[in-house]
C-alpha cells in the first residue's frame, strides 16, 4: 500500500484536489490517500464550507498556521509540514495550484526525499512581482511530476529545461469539479435569495495585492464600480484582504445596485457567475471558469499566467489603468461576441488522468 498526502490551504485549492481525492477512491487497495490543511486560509467562507460542498473528507493533518508576512507563513507552514512527513513517510505528497502552502510543503517534502507531483505545472505570469509566479517558478524546479492544464504550460516547462519525462498533459481539475458539481450548482437558490434575475447583474472579485491592499487604488476601483451600478446590479463577495483595506477608508460604496457581500461557497459562486452578464476579477481561476462556462470575463490585470483562456475563452485583460474600467466593461459589453472555446481536455476528466499516471509511477 503506497501513501499519498495531498496539500490544500487557500481558497483556490480545494476544488482542484477534491476531484483527485475521488478519483483515488478507485484505487483503495493500493493507495491511501490523505488530505493536509495547512490552515492558510481559515474563515468559515474561505474553508470549511469548501470541504462540505465539494465533499472532501476532514483532513487528516490541519496545521493551523493563518495568516502572517511571507516568510512567517512559509516558514510556519514547512515547520508544522515537515512534523506530518516525518511521522507518516508518504510516497509522495501533491501540491496544486501557486499559493505559499503549495511552495512551502513542496520545499519541505523534496528535502525530505519524498517525491512531488505538482498540479497546475507550468503556468507563467513571467510578472515576478507576484507572490504567485515565484511559487509557481520554484515549486516546478523542483517537483518529481508535473500536471499541466493548458499548452501554455508544456512550453514554459521546456524553456526552462524540466525533463519531458517529468511532464504531463493531463487538463483541469478545477474544471472536473465544475463539471462534477453542475446540477448540485443548477440547483442553488442563491439568485432567489439576493433577488437577482438572470443575466441582469455582473459578478465582481478582487485580491491582488497589487490591486487592493493600496487603499487609494482601491477606491478608484470602486468609484469605476459605481459607475457600472448605475447600469446593472452587482454582486460582489469581498475577498477578507480586500475587505481589510475597504474598512481601513471611509469610502461610501453605498448604490442601490451595489451588493456587497461575504464570500460565498462554490456551489452558490458558480451559480452567480453561470447566470451573470459577465465578470470582473483579477482571480486565476475564474478566467477558467468563465472561459468554460462562456460568461464574458474582464480581468483586471496586465497579464495572465492563463494565456489560453485570451485566446480561445471569453477572458479579456483590461490592464490596471483604473479610471477606465467602465468603459473598457461598456466596451467589452457592446462589442460584437465572438465565439469561445473550450480549451483542450478541460473534459472533467484531469483528476482521472492524474492518478492513474501517478498510481502507474508509485507501483
Ligand atoms: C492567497 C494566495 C493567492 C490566492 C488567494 C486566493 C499566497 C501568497 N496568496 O492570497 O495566490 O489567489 O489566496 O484567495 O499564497 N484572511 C482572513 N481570513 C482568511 C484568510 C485570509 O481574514 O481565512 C485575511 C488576513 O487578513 C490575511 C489576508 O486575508 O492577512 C491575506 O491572506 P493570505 O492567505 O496571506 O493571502 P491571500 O490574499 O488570501
Ligand atoms: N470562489 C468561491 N466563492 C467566492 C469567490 C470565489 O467559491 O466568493 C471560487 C471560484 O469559483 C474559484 C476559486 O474560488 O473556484 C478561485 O479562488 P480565488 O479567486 O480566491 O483564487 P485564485 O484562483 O485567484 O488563486
Amino acid at each position: 500500500m503506497k501513501k499519498v498526502i495531498s496539500v490544500v490551504g487557500a481558497r483556490p485549492n480545494y476544488m482542484k484536489v477534491a476531484p483527485i481525492h475521488r478519483s483515488f477512491q478507485k484505487y483503495k487497495d493500493r493507495i491511501k490517500h490523505l488530505i493536509c490543511h495547512t490552515g492558510q486560509h481559515y474563515d468559515v467562507n474561505m474553508s470549511k464550507i469548501f470541504f462540505e460542498e465539494l465533499e472532501l473528507p476532514q483532513p487528516e493533518f490541519y496545521l493551523g498556521v493563518g495568516s502572517g508576512s511571507h516568510a512567517e507563513q512559509t516558514a510556519k507552514i514547512m515547520i508544522e509540514f515537515e512534523k506530518v512527513l516525518l511521522n507518516e513517510k508518504p510516497d509522495l505528497v501533491i501540491v496544486v495550484g501557486d499559493v505559499n502552502s503549495t511552495i512551502a510543503c513542496s520545499l519541505v517534502a523534496v528535502k525530505l526525499g519524498i517525491k512531488v507531483a505538482h498540479v497546475e505545472a507550468g503556468l507563467r505570469s513571467f510578472d515576478r512581482t507576484m507572490p504567485e509566479e515565484i511559487n509557481r517558478l520554484l515549486t516546478d524546479q523542483i517537483a518529481d511530476y508535473l500536471f499541466v492544464t493548458e499548452k501554455s504550460g508544456l512550453e514554459n516547462l521546456k524553456n526552462e529545461g524540466i525533463a519531458d519525462e517529468k511532464i504531463f498533459f493531463v487538463g483541469n481539475t478545477m474544471i472536473d469539479s465544475l463539471v462534477y458539481y453542475l446540477p448540485k450548482i443548477e440547483m442553488s437558490q442563491i439568485l432567489n435569495e439576493l433577488n437577482l434575475k438572470e443575466k441582469e447583474y455582473v459578478v465582481i472579485t478582487l485580491h491582488r495585492p497589487s490591486n487592493v491592499d493600496n487603499p487609494e487604488n482601491l477606491i478608484k476601483i470602486f468609484e469605476q464600480f459605481r459607475k457600472i451600478a448605475d447600469k446593472y446590479k452587482i454582486v460582489f463577495p469581498i475577498h477578507p484582504r480586500t475587505k481589510k483595506t475597504i474598512q481601513s477608508t471611509n469610502f461610501h460604496y453605498n448604490h442601490i445596485n451595489f451588493l456587497l457581500i461575504d464570500p460565498v461557497g462554490y456551489i452558490s459562486f458558480i451559480k452567480l457567475v453561470k447566470n451573470s452578464i459577465a465578470v470582473i476579477t483579477d482571480s486565476g481561476g475564474i478566467q477558467e471558469e468563465t472561459t468554460f462556462l462562456k460568461i464574458p470575463c474582464l480581468t483586471l490585470r496586465e497579464n495572465t499566467e492563463r494565456p489560453i483562456t485570451v485566446e480561445l475563452g471569453t477572458n479579456k485583460l483590461i490592464g490596471t489603468k483604473y479610471d477606465k474600467i467602465a468603459e473598457e466593461f461598456f466596451n467589452y459589453l457592446n462589442s460584437p461576441k465572438y465565439d469561445s472555446n473550450i480549451p483542450p481536455l478541460w473534459d472533467g476528466k484531469a483528476a482521472e488522468r492524474i492518478t492513474a499516471k501517478l498510481v502507474e509511477l508509485l507501483n
